[in-house]
C-alpha cells in the first residue's frame, strides 16, 4: 500500500489506499456524518484528480464508513452562506471535478447516502451498496434542491416519476429498492460491501486501461448527446480503440487462447 500523500491527499477527512491498480478513496469525518464541507470537497476533489493522473490507477472506488457513506452538503457550512457566496461556492466546482474524472469510478454505499451524499454515489459510474444503504434526496425539508447534479443524473437513472417523488417528498430508499430501480448494480452484506466494490473495481482495472477509459465516455454520451450525435461520438472513440496495441494484443491472445497482458498502449 502507497502512503496517502503519493496520491496527494491531506488531512484526515478523506483517506487514500492504494490496492493493487485500484485506488481507494474514503471519507472519514464521521463526527459530522461525512458531510462534505468545501475543505471535504476539495481534498476529495484533489485526491480523485491525483488517481487520474496516475497510469497505475485503473479504476477508483469512492467509499465512506459503515454507518454512513455521507449525509450530504454540510449544512453549518451552508446555513449562513449568501447569495453571492454560493455563486462561487467551492461546491460549484467540486461536480465538474468529479464528473472531468476519465478512470472508472464505483461508488461503496453503507448506510446513509443523502442530499449531496447520494449525488456523489450517482455522480460515480457504478454504486455497489450495503443491505444497510439508504438514498435520499432530502434538500426540500431544508428548503432548498438538489445542487450536485441530483436531479439530473437521478432522473436519468430512476426516470421521471420516481425522480420526482424522492426529490419531491424527500423520502429515503433502501438498497433493495434502489436494486430495483436500478439505482444500485449490487447490495452485498453489511460486512462484505467494500470488498464486494472493491471487487467489481478489481475487475474493470484488469480490463485494458484506454478502452476502459473510452468506454466510460462513451456510455457517458448517451446522456449528453442525441441517439445520431451518441452513435457517431460512439464510433469515433472505437476507432480510437481500434488505434491502441491493447486492441491488437487482446484480439491476439483471444485467437492463441492465453490470458491478454494489457500495457495501457
Ligand atoms: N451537515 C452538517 N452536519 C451534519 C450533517 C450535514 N449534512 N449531517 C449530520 N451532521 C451532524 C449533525 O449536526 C450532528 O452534529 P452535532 O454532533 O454537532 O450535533 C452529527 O453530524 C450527528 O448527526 P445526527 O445526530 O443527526 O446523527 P444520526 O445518526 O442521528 O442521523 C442522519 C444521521 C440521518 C444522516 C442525519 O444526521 C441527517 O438527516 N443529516 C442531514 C441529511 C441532509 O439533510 N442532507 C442534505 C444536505 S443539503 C445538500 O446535500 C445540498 C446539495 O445537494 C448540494
Amino acid at each position: 500500500m502507497e502512503p496517502p500523500e503519493a496520491h496527494g491527499a491531506h488531512g484526515s477527512t478523506v483517506l487514500a489506499e492504494v490496492r493493487g491498480a485500484v485506488g481507494l478513496a474514503r471519507l472519514n469525518r464521521p463526527e459530522a456524518r461525512n458531510a462534505l464541507s468545501p475543505e471535504v470537497m476539495e481534498t476529495l476533489a484533489q485526491l480523485l484528480e491525483a488517481f487520474d493522473a496516475d497510469p497505475a490507477i485503473r479504476c477508483v472506488v469512492v467509499a465512506g464508513g459503515d454507518e454512513v457513506f455521507a449525509a450530504g452538503a454540510d449544512i453549518k457550512a451552508m446555513r449562513d452562506r449568501s447569495f453571492q457566496e454560493a455563486l462561487v461556492s467551492p461546491a460549484a466546482r467540486f461536480w465538474p471535478r468529479v464528473a472531468a474524472c476519465r478512470t472508472p469510478l464505483v461508488a461503496a454505499v453503507s448506510g446513509y447516502a443523502l442530499g449531496a451524499g447520494c449525488e456523489l454515489a450517482l455522480a460515480c459510474d457504478m454504486i455497489v451498496a450495503s443491505e444497510t444503504a439508504e438514498f435520499g434526496q432530502p434538500e426540500i425539508m431544508l428548503g432548498i434542491i438538489p445542487g450536485g447534479g441530483g436531479t439530473q443524473r437521478l432522473a436519468r437513472v430512476v426516470g421521471k416519476q420516481r425522480a420526482m417523488e424522492l426529490v419531491l417528498t424527500g423520502r429515503r430508499i433502501g438498497a433493495q429498492e434502489a436494486l430495483r430501480f436500478g439505482f444500485v448494480n449490487q447490495v452485498a452484506g453489511k460486512r462484505e460491501w467494500l470488498e464486494k466494490a472493491l471487487e467489481v473495481a478489481g475487475v474493470v482495472a484488469r480490463r485494458p486501461p484506454i478502452a476502459t477509459r473510452l468506454a466510460k465516455q462513451a456510455v457517458l454520451a448517451a446522456e449528453e448527446a442525441g441517439l445520431t450525435a451518441g452513435l457517431d461520438h460512439e464510433r469515433r472513440l472505437f476507432e480510437i480503440a481500434m488505434a491502441t496495441e491493447d486492441r491488437v494484443e487482446g484480439m491476439t491472445a483471444f485467437i492463441e487462447k492465453r490470458p491478454p497482458e494489457f500495457r495501457g498502449r
